[in-house]
């Protein structure tokens, strides 16, 4: 009887060891942790339970047969966040360089079966060469099986992708298509094929960390939605973002303990927007000013800066906020900002996260690049989103709303619950200077003197459109609100919304465009 416990104990500890002590050190000497000090870092102690740890691979070619590490170079199971059920799997980059066999991948497809059967969030830290070249098709058939299982769990269990290594080649479609991805600075990368081959084809030189780096995805393909400075920060973030959001579609996120009258005046709103229209400010302190203390948690903060998304906290409540941003370019929509956009108001529609569009646009960003790629279709992603999102949607215009863009940021007429306006708002169809200019461009040019006639005409526009009363008139603004007022409001009508109810048509699914 000694004997069997004692091989247990010994078969624990070799799975515990991964691929050697000589590969833990050569993964900690590149600032790297291991896959098991990561789970410990990400789940509340003690709460890990692991599942398959002494799972072996079946390739017999290449001699792999004599090499076998128990765990095949993952880790998975289940455990808590903040009390909260979590699955999981860790690559373990000591083992065969965390690659995919069909058994590694196996393992991965079983935690993420549980999590759709029990609703609860699957979180993959990825650290990986790729497929197991020594296995072929086997690995391909394991990369597959995951990636439809991504899309089948897609708005059903949020998914959450961290790269903390290699992720290349096929590999990079699970976290492509899952929830929420975060890599780390200088220790991570994504590509769908490597230097070497670019350089091949195309002749660029290009460095891992340049082709497809944290701040590469961060900053110019929006791939990553946050970039960390080290994986210790990475995986606190990951816990953060888990505070705003359920555990699966039929469940909401958790409310945190607020004293709701404590401080819902918020005088601080009222000096925000300046005197001149022109003139920008961030909207980011229109958001601290709105939401609980120090609760805003920004997603994709580096990537199309004219739009701000993000996570807070309202009264105690979870909130996705879409913000247009007139600190960046004057806060217009983009191709860039219109797609960052449609797919945080997607995440929130799908996990029960009502959402605040914060509104200040002075329109759709002209010219042949953004024509040519096709802001017509991109922008129309954001539309779509908004109008077929079904949760709690709240408007605040802070200041313009123009032209197409004020259909498109959660107006009335696609489906807000309730918009509200400040008395800065001027909600019309373009700037003043340019409505004048076409509206009376033959009685400006006729006059003695064009520029005081264009001067008038203006005066006489901003009078009659540039302020919130015309939409109020027509209800397409509910109320016109002061600045202070606005967090005591939104708290209001948030709680008015609790149990909103609407359903889509019955369909087989949308058509987005794409
Ligand atoms: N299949 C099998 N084993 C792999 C592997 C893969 N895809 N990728 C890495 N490994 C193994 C290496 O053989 C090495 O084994 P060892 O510890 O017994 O020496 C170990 O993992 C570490 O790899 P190494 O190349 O030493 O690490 P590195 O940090 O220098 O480079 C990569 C990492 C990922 C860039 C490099 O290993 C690589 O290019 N791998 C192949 C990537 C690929 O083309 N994958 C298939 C397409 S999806």
């Amino acid at each position: 009887k000694a004997d069997k416990i004692e091989l247990l104990e010994q078969k624990n500890a070799e799975a515990l060891l991964g691929g050697g002590q000589k590969r833990i050190d050569s993964q900690h000497k590149r600032g790297k942790l291991t896959a098991r000090e990561r789970l410990e870092l990400l789940l509340d102690e003690g709460s890990f339970e692991e599942i398959g740890k002494f799972v072996e691979h079946r390739a017999t070619d290449f001699g792999l047969e004599k090499e076998i590490y128990l765990g095949d170079g993952v880790v998975t199971g289940y455990g808590t966040v903040h009390g909260r059920l979590v699955y999981v799997y860790s690559q373990d980059f000591t083992v065969f360089g965390g690659s995919l066999s069909e058994t590694h991948a196996e393992k991965i497809v079983k935690v993420m079966d549980l999590a759709m059967k029990n609703g609860a969030p699957v979180i993959g830290l990825n650290d990986s060469g790729g497929a197991r070249i020594q296995e072929g098709v086997v690995s391909l058939g394991g990369y597959a099986d995951i990636f439809y299982r991504n899309t089948m769990a897609s708005g059903v269990v949020p998914q959450i992708s961290a790269i903390m290594g290699p992720c290349a080649g096929g590999a990079v479609y699970s976290p492509a298509i899952t929830d929420f991805i975060f890599m780390v600075e200088n220790t991570s990368y994504m590509f769908v094929t490597g230097p070497n081959v670019v350089k091949t084809v195309t002749q660029e030189e290009v460095t891992s960390e340049e082709l497809g780096g944290a701040s590469t995805h961060s900053t110019k393909s929006g791939v990553t939605h946050f970039a960390s400075a080290n994986e210790v920060q990475c995986i606190n973030e990951i816990k953060q973002l888990l505070s705003y959001i359920p555990q699966n579609c039929e469940d909401t996120a958790p409310v945190y303990e607020y004293d709701l009258e404590e401080d819902a005046v918020r005088t601080v709103l009222n000096n925000i927007i300046p005197e001149n229209p022109n003139q920008p400010y961030d909207m980011r302190e229109v958001i601290d000013g709105l939401v609980d203390d120090d609760s805003f948690f920004e997603v994709h903060k580096n990537f199309a800066e004219n739009i701000v998304v993000g996570f807070a906290r309202i009264g105690g409540r979870s909130i996705g906020i879409v913000g247009n941003q007139p600190a960046s370019m004057a806060g217009v929509l983009d191709i860039d900002a219109s797609v960052k956009g449609a797919r945080f108001v997607r995440f929130c529609d799908c996990f029960n996260v009502p959402l605040l569009v914060l509104e200040d646009v002075p329109g759709f960003l002209p010219g042949t690049d953004q024509e040519w790629n096709a802001i017509i279709t991109n922008g129309a992603k954001l539309l779509y989103a908004f109008s077929e999102a079904t949760v709690p949607r709240i408007t605040v215009i802070t200041r313009k709303a123009y032209g197409g863009a004020y259909d498109v940021m959660n107006s009335k007429h696609i489906g807000a619950d309730m918009n509200y306006a400040w008395p800065s708002a001027e909600i019309a169809v373009m700037g003043a200077k340019g409505a004048a200019e076409i509206i009376f461009k033959r009685e400006i040019a006729a006059a003695d003197d064009p520029e005081a006639k264009l001067a008038e005409k203006v005066e006489e526009y901003t009078e009659k459109f540039a302020n919130p009363y015309r939409a109020a008139r027509r209800g397409y603004v509910d109320e016109v609100i002061l600045p202070q007022d606005t967090r005591k409001k939104l708290i209001r009508a948030f709680t008015m919304l609790e149990n909103k109810v609407a359903t889509l048509p019955k369909k087989k699914h949308g058509n987005i465009p794409l």
